[in-house]
């Protein structure tokens, strides 16, 4: 028999913890694990916005038939004015190219996928620690895998020196997967002028950014969080970012996300455009239509678009609240443990530097579930069970 002698898989390291919460009946449980925001209700909100523009495309559409193998031209031309700005070189020189890719994951993989086409003996290099699927996408498409040093734990910020040490090294041809901001699961970036550091390592070196830039506009605003992104584009001629409105449009389950590449020129980003649209073809065929719309929609008209850019400052000022919130109220019991780094982390996530066993304790005996190497989700604290929280954290450091 094929399936008899099958061990079952891990539960997902992030979306497994999801579906443990939903099977605990405790009435004070809190699911920190997946990077979803909640508001102060706990919902994760349908934004204004996107409701407007589906009301829009529900009396607007015409047909449902497919759409091309790397998406609509129109969401993709979003997509590279969000990423790069309306009159960024490159896209002038007409060497941009992008597929929209069901999520950010889907941007991913694709990337990963047409690389095992072109670049099959390449390593991949990621941050230490990244996101728990990085390595999965990247090992799934086949690639051998390196980390170079990111976090400090005596700091809780950046390791420059030694990843600047480690990307010196990095060969020629390889592949350097970097967070351009927010970064999961820390919350510590880079600076601009370490960004300007880095892109002169990559070009003296030879090897390729591939950006992940999944939280654009929940760090600072949308132009300051694609700055490490420009940066490296004036020092590289070729990388790929994949991208994703799960998080800056809330669209989470619509996987509405892309994966662009810049080339050297517009000959080489034709033809390598061409071996992404075999490689979607033969994995999904073309992309799921409605997120893509409701971005089109959204960035397609003056008013939706102020509406949506409220709508995401409005996430991000409450997230900023909260780690302000968090650091007082862990202050106030008296931790033996200074937390203010957690007003310095951007986007999302804090790392909280709380262990395994910590950790454990949280889930088990408190209902608290945040993901393994403590990553919290503070864009889903609602501030009523901040003390709550805060409370059990304090009896966590105790174990
Ligand atoms: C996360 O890191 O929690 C999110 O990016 C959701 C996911 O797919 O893991």
């Amino acid at each position: 028999m094929l399936f008899d002698k099958i061990t079952p898989a891990p539960p997902d390291a992030i979306m497994g913890l999801t579906e443990a919460f939903k099977g605990d009946s405790r009435p004070d449980k809190m699911n920190l694990g997946v990077g979803v925001y909640q508001d102060e209700s706990g919902i994760t909100p349908v934004l204004e916005s996107v409701k407007a523009a589906e009301d829009r495309i529900r009396t607007a559409e015409k047909t449902k038939s497919y759409l091309p193998i790397s998406g609509a031209p129109e969401y993709k031309a979003h997509v590279q004015d969000l990423l790069l700005g309306a009159a960024h070189p490159a896209r002038m020189e007409d060497r941009v190219r992008t597929a929209h890719t069901p999520g950010g994951t889907g941007g991913l993989r694709v990337g990963a996928e047409f690389l095992k086409r072109i670049a099959p003996n390449a390593t991949v290099w990621v941050s230490d620690p990244t996101w728990a699927n990085h390595p999965g996408i990247f090992s799934g498409a086949g690639f051998a895998m390196e980390t170079y040093p990111y976090y400090q734990p005596s700091t809780q910020g950046l390791d420059y020196a030694a990843m600047c040490d480690t990307l010196k090294r990095v060969p020629a041809g390889d592949i350097v997967l970097l967070h351009v901001c927010c970064h999961n699961p820390t919350g510590v970036d880079l600076t601009t002028e370490q960004w300007k550091e880095v892109g002169d390592i990559a070009a003296a070196q030879g090897w390729i950014p591939f950006l992940d830039f999944a939280y654009q506009g929940l760090g600072e605003d949308l132009e300051t969080d694609r700055a490490g992104l420009l940066q490296l584009l004036e020092a590289v001629p070729e990388l790929f970012v994949a991208s994703s409105f799960s998080k800056n449009f809330g669209l989470y389950r619509e996987r509405t996300g892309a994966m662009t590449l810049v080339a050297s020129d517009k000959e080489s980003a034709a033809a390598a455009f061409s071996h992404v649209e075999k490689t979607i073809r033969v994995i999904y065929s073309n992309p799921p239509a409605h997120g893509g719309q409701i971005v089109t929609t959204i960035l397609g008209d003056a008013a939706l678009r102020a509406q949506w850019e409220e709508e995401v400052k409005a996430i991000r000022d409450r997230i900023k609240t909260v780690r302000s919130a968090f650091v007082k109220e862990l202050q106030a019991r008296g931790v033996d443990r200074d937390f203010s780094f957690i007003e310095r982390q951007k986007g999302m996530f804090s790392f909280s530097g709380l262990t395994e066993e910590q950790v454990t304790f949280l889930r088990e005996e408190k209902g608290i579930y945040i993901v393994k190497g403590g990553r919290i989700n503070v864009a889903g604290i609602p501030t009523a069970k901040l003390p709550y929280l805060c409370d059990s954290i304090a009896e966590s450091l105790q174990k």
